[in-house]
């Protein structure tokens, strides 16, 4: 009995450790990014301001799958975005490049893993794009969620647009 208790709560300890930083970054993304980055006005482009979250989280994946380099990535970006760096060159030429936001590293790291990790809406709309896009076998089902998504993505889908 004791040992499950030590095991249960050693569970639920790291899960808070886990969650907070990712939660911190939840706050910041919707402070910093969604503004730009959100599910507002779906997937029409001519409405948009910026490609959803979730495009760019799937951009950024199918070069950086792992966390730790996805992060540095998207932290890079956002210590100075340069056309250099981008992933998104047709994203660039539709909207302009990115403007500066002003964070600091520890912050821009924990949005940068909220976007990796995080549950980020789908604008409406994004699921069809993607089919469209990719194939059927595209990004996986289930609306809504941009979880997981980018997994079976080809490695070139990163040169294409949104
Ligand atoms: C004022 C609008 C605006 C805000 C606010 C904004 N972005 Fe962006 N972002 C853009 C635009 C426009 C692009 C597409 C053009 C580009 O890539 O520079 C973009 C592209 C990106 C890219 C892809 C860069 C590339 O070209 O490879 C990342 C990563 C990104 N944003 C992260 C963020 C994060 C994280 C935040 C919040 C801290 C944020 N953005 C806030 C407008 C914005």
């Amino acid at each position: 009995m004791r040992i499950i208790l030590v095991i249960f709560t050693a569970i639920v300890l790291s899960n808070t450790v886990q969650a907070e930083p990712l939660a911190e970054g939840e706050k910041l993304y919707k402070t910093f990014c969604v503004a730009c980055h959100g599910v507002q006005n779906g997937m029409d482009m001519s409405k948009r301001l910026a490609p959803p979250g979730v495009a760019v989280r799937m951009h950024y994946k199918t070069v950086h799958k792992d966390e730790a380099s996805f992060v540095k990535a998207v932290t890079e970006w956002l210590d100075a975005p340069d056309e250099s760096k981008t992933l998104m060159r047709g994203a660039i030429r539709r909207f302009n490049i990115m403007p500066k936001i002003p964070l600091s590293k520890e912050d821009a790291i924990k949005v940068a893993t909220y976007l990796y990790r995080g549950e980020l809406e789908s604008p409406e709309g994004f699921d069809d794009h993607i089919k469209e896009m990719y194939g059927k076998q595209g990004m996986g089902k289930g609306r809504g969620k941009g979880r997981n998504r980018t997994k079976m993505v080809k490695e070139d889908s990163a040169k294409k647009d949104i």
